[in-house]
């Protein structure tokens, strides 16, 4: 009887939208669901170059002689004339966190350097910014100066600076000075010199330019963190993906040797060097200097919700599948409870004094952590529940963020998926890498979820349009549209999807191992994809309380081709609409409403042709270009995502 009431109460209203085609309903009083501030995130994580020669603005790689082989992205100089003895690495095994440092020994007067290859295709200058050059160094005597040089493309210096250590240095001391280029270049080196005669120990050299975001020191590149901020994210998961867990549990994520001073922090190997056969990095090393504190610091500047995932006693179970003998969990779940109490601790606790020490006497209210990255099956669920237990105990107030594997109706995922569920589980991580078909066809996965269950997190999430892992996946606006298929899925049931975010974040146009990505960068540069542009017209735009739109009584998954969802912005007094268009050709879309709209259409389309990309050279080729209307009637661009804006009168 009262469904029977609402459809006559809409067919009267139709007239208030004088279109005779009136074919989708929006219905905003029937529907009291609020939409979730985390809802649209971003996952971050150092995979193609993502932090280290990515957003970490550090230029130098290897700057502490840490790597397994302690001179890579070094060569001397001059090349092949170096006397034996000048140059010698030695390995302190006291020191576990930092046991590398450079011997320079220069017994007759002499001119020697090291060069530096930078990462990827080499270190951008900028012409005229300060670039600020720092050595960590112990000598015994002050008899060697030091010359830097900025060296361009075309082996030429575009800046050179000579240096005269202040004094003798028993201890290990940091010096730092600026060097401003007289030119730009691309693909350039950094040569240090070491004059005259004496020794002098190196543990760091590094170089970073001062534009980095908010002017930090060891800060982060500004333009990719501007990237991130212009989506807006919800929350920003970190630090990963598959280096939580790491090929073998030594390489394992431990954010206890991520924070503090750069010597103390502890360089591992990624699990991204090895881990993808048609795409080695043997160079590729996770040197922490972006580290957890840097990533409170940055969620706190976006104003987003930190989502730190820990190790769960178990490495990477597609790799080497280690697992800590469960008598020996309690480090791992100390870990846990250790940083929420950094995160979150009064300054009085050890982990709270800690992270005042470090410059940041207000907690970074934490309330999302997960445990286990893509694990999966008895042992990750028996791990799993002692941490539960220990983290509940201390902090119910904390959401942990529970792993189902590799996701899909598989039966890791619904192994997972029902001890999570008889657990009540606070969130269950899905992932879904899978083609754009399958993304379309699956915008109704949620609908018959349990809205009183546990909240789902679409963790990791993005369409293959060749297979799973292919070096060929290409950031097509198809694919990138399919994504929005299924977003408006996600948008709809709202009332159980609480989050989702794209993976992965950012790849290095040269230094990636896994493809597609939302973000393509080089040293100096980065653009858009199709796939970035959906993600920001469904996170600027998402409202307040979910509105329903429907066809015939059916939502809209697939209706004549079309996808859509809508939401309304109860402060700014909006009515949004979100319309996938799959067809290739232009296609009518008219709505009527319970409420009544202004006449002015506000309207964000991205569109082009299907199988396109955006590039460095065409970095605009697809992107939402904007519109107003008058007209009752919109035309849905082909192969499009549209959203419509009405004001509520
Ligand atoms: O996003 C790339 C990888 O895909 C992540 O590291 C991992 O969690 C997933 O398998």
């Amino acid at each position: 009887m009262k469904n029977k009431f609402k459809i006559i109460s809409l067919f009267l209203l139709l007239p208030l939208l004088s279109n005779a085609q009136k074919k989708y309903v929006v219905e905003t009083k029937t529907v009291n669901v609020q939409i979730p501030k985390t809802l649209w995130g971003l996952f971050f994580e150092d995979i193609n170059r993502g932090a280290d020669g990515g957003i970490y603005g550090e230029l130098i790689k290897n700057r502490s002689f840490d790597f397994p082989k302690p001179m890579t992205g070094w060569d001397t100089w001059p090349n092949g004339k170096i006397r034996e003895g000048i140059f010698l690495i030695n390995n302190n095994l006291l020191e576990t966190n930092n046991p590398k440092y450079l011997n320079v020994d220069i017994t007759m007067k002499d001119t020697v350097g090291l060069i530096n290859f930078g990462y990827e295709e080499g270190i951008s200058y900028k012409k005229g910014l300060p670039y600020k050059f720092t050595i960590r160094y112990r000598q015994n005597s002050a008899n060697l100066h030091l010359r830097i040089l900025l060296i361009n493309r075309d082996n030429k210096p575009i800046m050179s600076k000579g240096i005269i250590l202040p004094s003798k240095a028993d201890e290990w001391t940091t010096f730092e000075t600026n060097i401003t280029p007289i030119d730009s270049s691309t693909a350039g080196k950094f040569l240090i010199l070491f004059e005259g005669e004496g020794k002098i120990s190196i543990d760091r050299i590094s170089l970073f330019p001062s534009d980095v975001y908010k002017n930090r020191d060891n800060g982060l590149r500004n333009d990719l963190v501007q990237k991130i901020a212009e989506l807006k994210p919800g929350f920003l998961r970190f630090p990963g993906g598959c280096i939580v867990e790491g090929n073998q549990l030594v390489n394992r994520y431990q954010w206890k040797t991520t924070i503090g001073p750069l010597e103390k922090r502890k360089l591992v190997q990624s699990i991204w060097a090895d881990d993808v056969k048609n795409r080695l990095t043997p160079d590729y090393m996770e040197s922490m200097g972006l580290g957890f504190y840097e990533y409170f610091q940055l969620c706190e500047d976006l104003k987003t919700e930190p989502m730190p995932i820990l190790n769960a006693g178990m490495s990477c179970q597609f790799d080497e599948k280690e697992i800590v003998p469960i008598e020996q969990i309690t480090p791992f779940v100390d870990d846990a409870l250790d940083l929420i109490e950094f995160a979150n601790g009064s300054v009085t606790s050890k982990w709270g004094k800690t992270r005042s020490e470090l410059g940041h006497p207000a907690p970074f209210n934490l309330t999302y952590l997960g445990v286990g990255n893509e694990n999966w099956g008895p042992q990750y669920a028996e791990r799993l529940e002692i941490f539960t237990k220990a983290i509940k105990n201390k902090y119910p107030y904390i959401k942990i963020v529970n792993a189902t594997g590799y996701s899909r109706n598989i039966p890791v995922f619904s192994y997972m998926d029902s001890v999570l569920r008889a657990r009540k589980a606070d969130i269950i991580d899905e992932h879904f890498y899978d083609t754009p078909e399958w993304f379309m066809k699956n915008a109704n996965r949620y609908d018959t979820y349990d809205k009183k269950g546990p909240k789902i997190f679409v963790g990791e999430y993005a369409a293959q349009t060749t297979k799973i892992g292919s070096p060929d996946n290409k950031n097509t606006l198809k694919a990138a549209l399919s994504e929005a298929c299924f977003m408006t899925g996600l948008e709809r049931n709202a009332d159980v999807v609480s989050m989702a975010s794209y993976a992965p974040l950012f790849g290095h146009i040269t230094g990636w191992q896994w493809t597609p990505n939302l973000i393509w960068f080089d040293n100096s540069k980065s653009y858009n994809t199709p796939n970035y542009y959906v993600q920001q017209m469904f996170s600027t735009n998402s409202g307040t309380h979910l509105a329903k739109i429907t066809s015939n009584n059916s939502s809209i998954t697939g209706i004549d081709s079309l996808w859509a969802s809508a939401v309304v912005d109860k402060s700014n007094k909006t009515l949004i609409i979100k319309v996938v268009n799959m067809n290739s050709s232009e296609t009518d879309f008219n709505i009527s409403s319970d409420i009544r709209l202004g006449e002015n259409i506000k309207i964000y389309s991205l569109s082009g042709e299907a199988n396109k990309e955006n590039s460095f050279d065409d970095s605009k080729n697809i992107k939402p270009i904007f519109s107003e209307s008058k007209a009752n009637l919109t035309k849905l661009k082909p192969y499009s995502l549209t959203v419509l804006k009405f004001e509520i009168i």
